[in-house]
């Protein structure tokens, strides 16, 4: 076994909880502990850092999590550590439990929380945990394929019904900015129309004009997918109810696709991540979020991967929309 300096290594989970963020926490957890280290838990994000709450975590201790949603650690948005302060705050508890470096699990939310932590001279890792895979550093986050699965799963059954009957469903999905899961999910289950966040929608030419064409094509069922954060959900039932004659069944699919158990995908990229995390700190990498890029797992120091933003293809809007016909 390769010998790296012992260190004390803090890890918690922060915004949204995504499945596979327990299995980075394992896999943070295991390697800690592999190289002859101590990991700590902190439970509830940012806000169980600012009132203490750490606890040591073992090997045994995180048996049985990896194929479990949610996060084992608890998770929440901590306002006080959006200020100076706060932060301020953070970095004296981590020399209070004296812990050498941080593993965040989380979204963009979060690691703005670690780059402020990072600039006060605490070493921390990001691992991306977020089902929108809306951080602009890596090609992939951690819960995106099981929320498609998840999201998939339920278009599919509500199509079946549909079909049968001969009916128009909007199902909304989450994504208050970011509408990869909408486009995905939108092209994995067939939809005849999908509405993003990232551009504006005029219920009459984007929705309306395409279902009367689908349905000049022979076309007898529809399924709208649209993104929480269109927010015209209900606008775009009355005005199909009006402008087509039909009355459209609304289904929100909300928190069913945060939860479940995370996929092959999911457990195996947090693990590999969480395994990489870990190896960064103890090769004294400077402070940096851990990223998928090109099919590897990369480290990019942590102000430049805030700095990246990342697009919808407009490509993969024309595909969904030419799939549609
Ligand atoms: O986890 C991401 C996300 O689900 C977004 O799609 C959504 O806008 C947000 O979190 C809602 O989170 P909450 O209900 O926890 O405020």
């Amino acid at each position: 076994m390769e010998t790296k300096p012992a260190k004390r290594i803090g890890v918690l989970t922060s915004g949204g909880d995504a499945p596979g963020m327990n299995a980075a926490i394992r896999a943070v957890v295991r390697t800690g502990v592999y190289y002859g280290c101590e990991v700590f838990g902190i439970e509830a994000g940012y806000t169980g850092l600012l009132s203490g709450a750490v606890s040591q975590l073992t090997v045994r201790g995180v048996s049985g999590s990896i194929g479990r949603g949610g996060t084992l650690l608890r998770t929440s948005r901590c306002k006080e550590f959006e200020s100076p302060e706060g932060v301020r705050k953070g970095a004296e508890m981590m020399k209070v439990f004296g812990l050498d470096a941080l593993v965040v699990i989380g979204g963009d939310g979060s690691f703005r929380g670690a780059r402020d932590l990072a600039a006060l001279g605490v070493t921390v890792m990001g691992i991306p945990g977020t089902i929108d895979n809306d951080i602009g550093c890596t090609d992939y986050t951690i819960g995106f394929d099981t929320a498609l699965n998840t999201v998939r799963d339920a278009i599919d059954k509500i199509k079946d019904t549909a079909f049968s009957h001969e009916r128009c469903s909007i199902i909304e999905v989450m994504g208050n900015h970011a509408g990869h899961i909408a486009l995905e999910c939108a092209m994995a289950g067939g939809a005849e129309v999908c509405r993003l966040p990232e551009e504006p929608t005029d219920i009459d030419a984007d929705v309306i004009r395409p279902l009367l064409e689908c349905r000049a094509r022979g076309k007898r069922h529809f399924i709208i997918v649209t993104a929480e954060g269109v927010g015209q959900t209900q606008k775009i039932a009355e005005r199909i109810k009006e402008a087509c004659g039909i009355t459209p069944t609304i289904s929100v699919l909300g928190y069913i696709q945060r939860g479940g158990s995370p996929t092959v995908r999911d457990r195996v990229t947090a693990s590999l991540m969480g395994v990489r995390a870990v190896e960064a700190i103890l090769d004294g990498e400077e402070s940096s979020i851990v990223a998928s890029q090109k099919g590897e797992i990369v480290t990019i120091p942590i102000v430049q991967a805030l700095a990246m933003t990342k697009k919808i293809s407009e490509h993969d809007v024309l595909a969904s929309k030419i799939l549609a016909l």
